[in-house]
């Protein structure tokens, strides 16, 4: 999943749009985009929406964002949509491994009374949204199989701190959440799932999503959520691996199958070794995932 589009669960014209979005998956929101008064039809919306969204011949991965563990909402959210059996849960407001494990035992109650199979459903958790998640992202390795990626949050992590802003006047993340991003993405890493980042909320701002998914990769992030549909064919492109590099990662892989037993190899006067065998290993997969011929 190279992006991943949060729609508003109550809106059944942008549930609607979002299937021609061409975003790799879809994170339907009962939480935070949906009013204290639209909670219950967002529920009914959303299931019928998703109901009709598996039959499709060909759809993105379907996730729900459900509401919090605190907020008493999230097992009336898990009894409506699990019945339309969602790939995944987003699991907002996580403090670490043991909300995942909570998160988990749920799931498998509900996957049990509609007759799925156990474990079907994955979880990705929303890793920062509060100061005591901060201290516990190192704690969601090992808490679930169904874990499949973390990502981050800078709106409500404000909120928690009493912070004024999260980002400078140039736009740019203020040290608290680059705290954050980077916790994220060694949590992701220790726990061996896929880090996400954060959502550009400017979305008409082209060329700011542009730099911010650009330096996401950079650092190791390998998709990032968006909140409208003009924001999926760029975080797309740039989670698609160039064609360039692609051949650059075939060739270290195949350097390294012609010198059986070597721990480096040079290719162009440039030496490898093994944590760039393991760098072109994951582009190749990255790109198979994206639908490259590798
Ligand atoms: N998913 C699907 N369709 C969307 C969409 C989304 N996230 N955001 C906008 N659209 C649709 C609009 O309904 C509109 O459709 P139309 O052309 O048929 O009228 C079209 O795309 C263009 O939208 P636009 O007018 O540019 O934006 P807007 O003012 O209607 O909506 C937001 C702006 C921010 C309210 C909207 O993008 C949105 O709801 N985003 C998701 C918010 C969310 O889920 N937040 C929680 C996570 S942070
Ligand atoms: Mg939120």
């Amino acid at each position: 999943m190279r992006s991943l589009l949060f729609v508003p669960g109550d809106s059944p014209k942008k549930l609607d749009k979002s299937m021609a979005s061409g975003a790799d998956a879809l994170i339907v929101d009962l939480e935070d985009s949906i009013s204290a008064a639209n909670k219950e039809a967002a529920r009914a919306t959303a299931l019928a929406f998703l109901r009709n969204a598996k039959a499709a011949k060909q759809r993105p991965r379907l996730l729900v964002r459900v509401n919090a563990i605190e907020t008493g909402l999230i097992d009336g959210d898990l009894d409506a949509v699990m019945a339309a059996a969602p790939d995944a849960i987003m699991l907002p407001k996580a403090e670490g491994g043991a909300s995942v494990i909570h998160l988990d035992a749920k799931l498998a109650v509900r996957e049990a009374e509609n007759g799925l199979p156990d474990n079907a459903t994955g979880i990705v958790a929303l890793a920062t949204e509060t100061a005591t998640a901060m201290f516990l992202v190192g704690t969601f390795r090992n808490a679930s199989t169904r874990l499949s990626g973390l990502t981050w949050g800078a709106e409500d992590l404000s909120a928690d701190l009493g912070a004024q802003a999260n980002r400078d006047t140039d736009g740019n993340f203020l040290d608290p959440y680059r705290l954050a991003r980077s916790l994220c993405l060694a949590g992701a890493a220790s726990a061996g799932v896929q880090p996400i980042d954060t959502v550009y909320v400017d979305f008409r701002n082209d060329a700011g999503l542009r730099r911010e998914t650009e330096e996401a990769r950079r650092d190791g992030f390998t998709a990032k959520m968006a909140i409208h549909p003009g924001q999926v064919a760029i975080i797309n492109e740039v989670f698609t691996p160039t064609r360039e590099a692609v051949a650059h990662a075939r060739r270290v892989i195949d350097a390294f199958a012609a010198a059986p037993g070597g721990g480096v190899v040079g290719i162009d006067g440039v030496m490898y070794d093994r944590p760039h065998l393991i760098r072109a290993q994951t582009l190749l997969a990255r790109a198979k995932d994206a639908g490259i011929k590798v």
